[in-house]
């Protein structure tokens, strides 16, 4: 079984690129379940509900830490622990690195204040890999084009600083991330992802 956790900036291509490594466990005779942050539990999926919610407006940067986190604790006792007791493998669309990026290096909560929470919350699981797509935030806002939801509403410098925020995650713990150039042409990214988490 493995455990393996998708981050990047919106506009990144996540999706695209879990279902191809989907598809490539399953055609190997694996078991796989596709997850999200947040959602996939009841509570999850009403949590972004609201943190999608454009007519919220603002909220500060721990109040989204905390209903995320309370989101994330749900699907890992609930969900993801039991999948792995189970010997499927699990694919995760963001994990508490998108916190400690967007609420932390982007919306200026302490990072290591909320790498203390979200470790908390989570009961110590890490997974195997991190699968970072990466592309600067011009690109990635020019993809997301279309009508933004309340997180992407918070514009380009904010995407910047959450990007930055990854590559240093990314930077303190080489040996479980692997950083994929999302820039790419989208073969050329799943290409790359394939290899990098098979
Ligand atoms: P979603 O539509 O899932 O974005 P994407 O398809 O790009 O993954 O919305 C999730 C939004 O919530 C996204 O803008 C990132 C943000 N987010 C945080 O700010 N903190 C978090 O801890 C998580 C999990 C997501």
């Amino acid at each position: 079984m493995a455990f393996l956790v998708f981050e990047g900036i919106d506009g990144a291509g996540k999706s695209g690129a879990i279902e191809a490594l989907r598809e490539a466990l399953v055609q190997r005779g694996r078991k796989v379940l596709c997850l999200r942050e947040p959602g996939s539990t009841p509570l999850g999926e009403r949590v972004r509900a609201i943190l999608l919610d454009p007519a919220l407006g603002q909220l500060t940067a721990w109040t989204e830490a905390c209903l995320f986190n309370a989101a994330r604790a749900e699907l890992v006792s609930r969900v993801i622990r039991p999948a792995l007791a189970a010997g499927e493998d699990v694919l995760l669309d963001r994990w508490w690195y998108s916190t400690l990026a967007y609420q932390g290096a982007a919306g200026g909560a302490d990072v290591e204040a909320l790498r203390s929470l979200s470790k908390a919350a989570t009961g110590g699981l890490e997974p195997e890999r991190v699968i970072l797509l990466d592309l600067p935030a011009e690109t990635a806002f020019a993809r997301i084009a279309r009508a933004k939801d309340r997180m992407e509403e918070k514009g380009l410098a904010f995407l910047s600083r959450a990007r930055e925020g990854f590559l240093a995650e990314a930077r303190r713990d080489p040996a479980r991330f692997r950083v994929v150039d999302a820039s790419l042409p989208l073969a050329e990214v799943r290409d790359r992802v394939l290899a990098e988490a098979l």
